[in-house]
């Protein structure tokens, strides 16, 4: 089964960026736009999404590990993830926002760890059979203000502790996966405020509905 030759009703839409990017302060205001135009949109996330998705978040944001490990388990709860929630949803014509998705592991894992991208694409390739969101959402940030927006932050998960050049190649394994792929990405400058990056997202949402 190719996945991209089933003819989905519904659309898939990621949204991506490094820690303190602000994504997450977007996503509700991004559901009330999609709902305006589609009566189901599902909010989902990664990794997570499913409940053995949610206990393997759990052990990947807190639990040292060897990156391939990562990677792997990543990548598992992707599979469920699909099979329990994207697919299902896609097929009924929902539509369907993932705070995350496979870009995260090219840009984590890839850019931040040093994966090599061959060893991420066959996963890419086992897990999604060619499916890739129709709309990718990236909220790019200098790292150093990222920093400054998670300074606040009482408790550091894995990922937000990690030290600056981890970011930046994280930071610049995105925007080469944004050059790479133009058609799917949107990049937003999410330096911005609230009210201008909201501006852009109604922009970019918009045209992609109509
Ligand atoms: P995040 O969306 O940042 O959660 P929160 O906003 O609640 O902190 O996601 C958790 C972390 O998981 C984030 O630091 C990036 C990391 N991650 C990867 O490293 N690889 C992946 O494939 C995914 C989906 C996430």
């Amino acid at each position: 089964m190719n996945l991209p030759q089933r003819k989905f009703k519904g659309k898939f839409i990621t949204l991506e960026g490094i820690d303190g990017a602000g994504k997450s302060t977007h996503l509700s205001w991004i559901a009330e736009q999609l709902r305006v135009h589609h009566p189901e949109v599902v909010m989902t996330r990664e990794p997570g999404g499913t409940p053995l998705g949610e206990k393997l978040r759990e052990v990947l944001l807190r639990q040292t590990m060897h990156p391939e490990t990562e990677t792997l388990l990543m990548f598992a709860a992707r599979r469920e993830h699909l099979d329990k929630v994207i697919l299902p949803a896609l097929m009924r014509g929902a539509w369907v926002v993932s705070d995350r998705f496979s870009d995260a592991s090219f840009a984590y894992q890839g850019g931040g760890r040093g994966l090599e991208s061959d060893k991420l694409e066959i996963l890419e390739q086992w897990v999604q059979q060619g499916l890739q969101p129709d709309l990718t959402l990236l909220f790019d940030v200098p790292v150093a203000i990222c920093k400054q927006r998670l300074s606040g932050n009482a408790r550091f998960d894995r990922f937000e502790g990690e030290q600056e050049m981890f970011f930046e190649n994280v930071r610049s394994a995105y925007l080469k996966r944004a050059a790479r792929y133009p058609k799917r990405f949107r990049v937003i400058d999410a330096t911005q405020s609230i009210e201008q990056v909201n501006k852009q997202l109604q922009h970019i949402i918009t045209s992609f509905c109509l």
